[in-house]
């Protein structure tokens, strides 16, 4: 259809036009980030790290020394699996906390861990393949997943993490998930962690059936004792895909992640990021190369880890203080997410009840992929203080009343 000729000045609508794959798109990442940047707002939305966890101190020093030294490099484009010596001090950076050093051929460097699924969405995916995911789970993998026509699956957890029984159901059923999304720590929105014993049954059955495991270990490192179980991509790096990202470690600004996974399925991720950003910025894998050569990694998360639990034992102790006894939780282990569910309340109204008092946090229903409860909430705790965390929940716990008051 022709669009409508319109007078100079004249507003043109131009819905009409947007790609037909795009329809129903909600722009819901779009409208947290708006949110969590309003000012005067208590706010528990978005996985925000916390601006004082920034190395803003050695980043500068390092800037400095970059932008003096290295222009040719860290001003110019870069190569589209990355610079060779960053990707080397990966791949170095992989073997001291994985135990495994990927190849040359295994190794990515992304623009952080959304740029991955989009370049593993644009690479894997025809239209109707189905993606199994963990249900809840991080709402902007879902909605990059459907973005490029994906079919949705959702697979329920329980205190071990994804039910690896109910993915064999799935594919006994005649459904063969061309990928799996996990997150196996702390995971965003539900804060489990996959057990050891799910991590191997998952690996065998993915195995068994060819199904590629996209593994997220966006807080991986942010485990409250430093503990941590071997990674889906050390134990099987034959059908595993590590995406990791330096958002949560380093800063988010920096844009910077990595893909480690089989050399195909790296090559092909290669491909799709010459046809989208080309390549990811220069500067930040020479901040990050120079962070991790620096040795400066272990002492800032060695920081983080200590500063992160100790809001996730705020609001722990907030949602026990305030919120009526009926409402669920986990005492968070890592990461900076509390999910809570409110039985009898659509969290989508009690958002706006919360914004009313100047408290902000994300409903819980876009983060089902396949069967949308709306009675979860996800609360985040990793970027307001133990006052914010306690006055911001009571406020929370007093919407929760006004809702419920018949
Ligand atoms: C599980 C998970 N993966 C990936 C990301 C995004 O990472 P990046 O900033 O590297 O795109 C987030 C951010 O909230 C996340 O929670």
């Amino acid at each position: 259809m022709q669009p409508r000729t319109v007078a100079a000045g004249e507003e043109r609508d131009w819905s009409g036009r947007l790609a037909r794959r795009t329809a129903g798109e909600d722009g819901s990442i779009t409208a947290i980030l708006a949110l969590a940047n309003a000012p005067d707002v208590l706010n528990f939305s978005g996985g925000f790290p916390a601006p004082e966890m920034f190395p803003t101190e050695i980043v500068g020093d390092l800037a400095t020394r970059l932008f003096r030294e290295d222009a040719a490099v860290s001003m110019q484009y870069s190569a589209s699996q990355g610079i060779e010596s960053t990707r080397d001090a990966i791949a170095e950076h992989l073997s001291r906390i994985e135990g495994r050093r990927p190849s040359d051929a295994e190794l990515m460097i992304t623009s952080g861990g959304i740029d991955a699924v989009t370049l593993i969405s644009r690479s894997m995916l025809d239209p109707g393949d189905v993606v199994a995911v963990e249900e809840p789970t991080y709402l902007g993998a879902v909605s990059g997943f459907t973005g490029w026509n994906a079919v949705m699956r959702g697979l329920p957890m329980d205190a071990e993490g994804l039910v690896v029984a109910e993915l064999e159901e799935l594919i006994g059923s005649g459904v063969l998930p061309k990928l799996l999304y996990v997150i196996p720590e702390y995971q965003n929105p539900s804060g489990r962690v996959l057990s050891e014993s799910r991590r191997r049954a998952l690996i065998e059955v993915c195995r068994r059936h060819g199904v590629l495991i996209a593994e997220d270990v966006a807080y991986r490192e942010i485990g409250f004792t430093g503990e941590r179980l071997p990674s889906l991509w050390s134990m099987a790096p034959d059908c595993v895909v590590q995406l990791g990202t330096f958002s949560k470690t380093f800063f988010p600004g920096v844009r910077l992640g990595w893909a480690a996974g089989p050399p195909q399925v790296i090559a092909q991720l290669g491909v799709a990021k010459q046809n989208s950003d080309q390549c990811a910025g220069a500067l930040g894998q020479r901040l990050v190369e120079a962070f991790l050569r620096g040795g400066h990694f272990d002492g800032q998360v060695r920081r983080q880890r200590e500063f992160y639990r100790t809001r996730g034992m705020a609001m722990d102790a907030a949602l026990k203080r305030h919120l009526p006894d009926d409402v669920t939780w986990a005492t968070p282990t890592g990461g900076f997410f509390c999910w809570v569910g409110v039985p009898g309340v659509d969290t989508e109204n009690l958002a706006h009840a919360a914004q009313a008092n100047q408290v902000a946090f994300v409903p819980g229903a876009p983060f089902f992929a396949e069967r949308v409860e709306n009675h979860f909430a996800r609360f985040s705790f990793s970027r307001a203080t133990e006052e914010e965390i306690d006055e911001g929940i009571a406020r929370i716990a007093q919407a929760i009343e006004s809702l419920r008051a018949p």
